[in-house]
C-alpha cells in the first residue's frame, strides 16, 4: 500500500540494563518479603539494577547506539532526540543533552519528557507529529530509567516492583504503509497522589530533614494504582485500535507496560487476543518505567517474535496518572 502523508516507522531498536541482577532471593535478606509473595502477587523473579552513584545517561546512550547500528542511521543524521525518563543524571541539563554529546548527534535538539511509565508512548506521540509534519526525518526516542536511585529499600510495599535499563527507537517517515497508525494519549492530574515521589523538586528540597524523612523515594498507593492500570490501559488500546481500524484478534503482539503480571493478565483478558501474543518480560527485569516498552519490543525483534509488517500494539500506564497506546506496522 502506497500512502501519500508519511507515516514515521521504527527503522531500528536496541536496548541496554546494568550487569548486575538483584534477585527476590536476595531482597529477602533486605527487607520483610519472601520470594514468593513477590512472584505471586508481581510475576517478578528479578531485576537489573545500577550501582549507586551511576547515571541514567550510560545506558540511554548505548541502547542508542545500538539502536542506531540496527537502523543504519549515523548520529549525525538525527533532528531529534526524546528521552523518557523521571531518573534524569540531574535536574539540568537534561539527559538527552549528555546523550547527544556521548553518541554525536551534533544536528540534533535533545530534550527530556516526563511522563513516568507511559513516556515511551507519550513520545511517540510527540515523534510522529514532527515526523507527519515534515519537521524531522530521523528521530531518537529513549526510555531510560535507574527508577533504584529513588527507591526506598526499608519499603517493601515498592522496593520489591523496580529495576533499571534503558531501550531506544530510531524513527524515520515512511511511504509504504508500515509505522505508526494510531498513538492515543491521556493523564488525569486529579490522581497525581497515588504514586509520587515527593522531594527534591521545588516543594520538598532536599535539606537534611526531607532527606532523613526519605522524601525523594517512590510513595504509591498500590492498590489504587492497580485498579486505575486496568480500567486506562483497557480504555486507551480500545481507542488506539478503533483509530487504526483494527481489532485486537489481529494484532500481531501485545505489548503491556512490565509493571506487574497480574496487571497484564488482567488487561490482556479483556481483549480478544491469544495469551501467546502478549510479551511478558517482566518476570527478568521488573518495573523499568519509561524503558519497558522498548526493552520489550527490541528484546521481541532479537527473538523473532516480530518482524517486518507485523501489527504490533503497545499499552502503558504511569505515574501522573498517565496513560496510552499504539498500533503500529512494523
Ligand atoms: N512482601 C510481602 N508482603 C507484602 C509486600 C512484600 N513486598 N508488599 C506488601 N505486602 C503485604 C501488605 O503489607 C499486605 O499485608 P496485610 O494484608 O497484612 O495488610 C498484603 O501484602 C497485601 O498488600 P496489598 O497492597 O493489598 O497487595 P496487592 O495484592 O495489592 O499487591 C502491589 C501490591 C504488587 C504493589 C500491587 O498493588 C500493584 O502491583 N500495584 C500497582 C503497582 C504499579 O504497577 N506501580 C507502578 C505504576 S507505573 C509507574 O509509573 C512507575
Amino acid at each position: 500500500m502506497i500512502d501519500s502523508v508519511p507515516k514515521s516507522m521504527i527503522l531500528g531498536t536496541g536496548m541496554s540494563v546494568p550487569e548486575k541482577i538483584l534477585t527476590n532471593l536476595a531482597l529477602e535478606k533486605i527487607v520483610d518479603t519472601s520470594d514468593r509473595w513477590i512472584k505471586e502477587r508481581t510475576g517478578i523473579e528479578q531485576r537489573h539494577v545500577a550501582e549507586p552513584g551511576t547515571g541514567v545517561s550510560g545506558f540511554a546512550a548505548e541502547a542508542a547506539e545500538r539502536a542506531l547500528e540496527n537502523a543504519g542511521v549515523s548520529a549525525d543524521e538525527l533532528d531529534f532526540i526524546i528521552v523518557a525518563t523521571v531518573t534524569g543524571d540531574y535536574k539540568f541539563p537534561s539527559t538527552a543533552c549528555l546523550v547527544q554529546n556521548m553518541i554525536g548527534a551534533s544536528e540534533a535538539t535533545a530534550f527530556d519528557l516526563s511522563a513516568a511509565c507511559s513516556g515511551v508512548v507519550y513520545s511517540l506521540k510527540v515523534a510522529d507529529s514532527l515526523i507527519r509534519a515534515g519537521a524531522a526525518r530521523h528521530i531518537l526516542v529513549i526510555g531510560a530509567e535507574v527508577l533504584t536511585s529513588m527507591v526506598n529499600w526499608h519499603d517493601r510495599d515498592t522496593c520489591v516492583l523496580f529495576g533499571d535499563g534503558a531501550g531506544a527507537f530510531v524513527l524515520a517517515p515512511s511511504l509504504d504503509g508500515r509505522g505508526i497508525i494510531s498513538v492515543e494519549t491521556r493523564s488525569d492530574g486529579a490522581l497525581s497522589d497515588l504514586l509520587i515521589n515527593p522531594g527534591c523538586g521545588s516543594v520538598n528540597p532536599p535539606t537534611a530533614q526531607n532527606v532523613a524523612e526519605q522524601m525523594h523515594t517512590i510513595r504509591m498507593k498500590g492498590r489504587e494504582v492497580f485498579r486505575n492500570a486496568v480500567s486506562s490501559m483497557t480504555r486507551s488500546l480500545n481507542t488506539a485500535l478503533d483509530r487504526a481500524g483494527v481489532d485486537a484478534t489481529q494484532l500481531d503482539l501485545l505489548i503491556p507496560h512490565q509493571a506487574n503480571i497480574r496487571i497484564i493478565d488482567a488487561v490482556s483478558k479483556n481483549f480478544d487476543i491469544d495469551p501467546d501474543r502478549v510479551y511478558k518480560n517482566v518476570s527478568r527485569y521488573g518495573n523499568t518505567s519509561a524503558a519497558s516498552i522498548p526493552i520489550a519490543l527490541d528484546e521481541a525483534r532479537r527473538e523473532g517474535r516480530v518482524g517486518e509488517g507485523d501489527l504490533v500494539g503497545l499499552v502503558t500506564f504511569g505515574a501522573g496518572l498517565t496513560w496510552g497506546a499504539a498500533i503500529l506496522r512494523l
